[in-house]
């Protein structure tokens, strides 16, 4: 296989770009990801890949939930705060304020729409690992347009 064109044609795949926050009690975290979809509509789930090994991963498997955050088009500089680890102290992350959603994962106050989901599945393979999760609730903050990763320019994939 040529290296070069896997990776180009792997970066043909389009995305958003979330902030996906999940929680075990009052142990919270969040990152920024893309690697998200939608793969059945009934029930509904979503899968999603998280590096295998981080904060986040390691807190998903111990919590069993997760809730994605779609941001708006234009809030790339919200997204970026969560590509390093972050730190909580009351109900912010830094200076990002979020409230509890119904599974205790955290619900950015500034995301346009958000969906809590409860993990069904887990597949250990590769380097990220795919949480299965079917949507238990979802709510609409306000209107707008999601943010992509290419409007970003930005890519994590390849
Ligand atoms: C554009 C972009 C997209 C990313 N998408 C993902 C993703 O889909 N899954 C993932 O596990 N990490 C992704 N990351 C990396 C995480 O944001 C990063 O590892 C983060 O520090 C993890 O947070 P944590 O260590 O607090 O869990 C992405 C990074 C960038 C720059």
């Amino acid at each position: 296989m040529d290296p070069d064109a896997k990776k180009q044609a792997l970066r043909g795949i389009t995305y958003g770009l979330y902030v996906i926050s999940t929680a075990d009690g009052d142990d919270v975290n969040a990152f920024a990801g893309n690697w998200v979809t939608q793969t059945s509509f009934d029930p509904p789930l979503v899968a999603l890949g998280v590096k295998q090994g981080t904060t986040s991963q390691e807190l998903i498997a111990r919590g069993g939930v997760f809730a994605v955050n779609v941001l708006e088009a234009g809030q790339k500089d919200l997204a970026a705060k969560f590509f390093k680890p972050v730190r909580r102290v009351g109900n912010k992350f830094e200076d990002v304020d979020f409230t509890t959603g119904e599974t205790g994962a955290p619900i950015l106050a500034d995301a346009l729409r958000f969906f809590e989901c409860r993990v069904v599945d887990t597949l250990e393979r590769g380097d990220h690992w795919i949480y299965v999760g079917e949507v238990v609730n979802a709510g609409v903050q306000r209107d707008g347009a999601p943010l992509t990763l290419g409007e970003t320019g930005w890519s994590y994939g390849g």
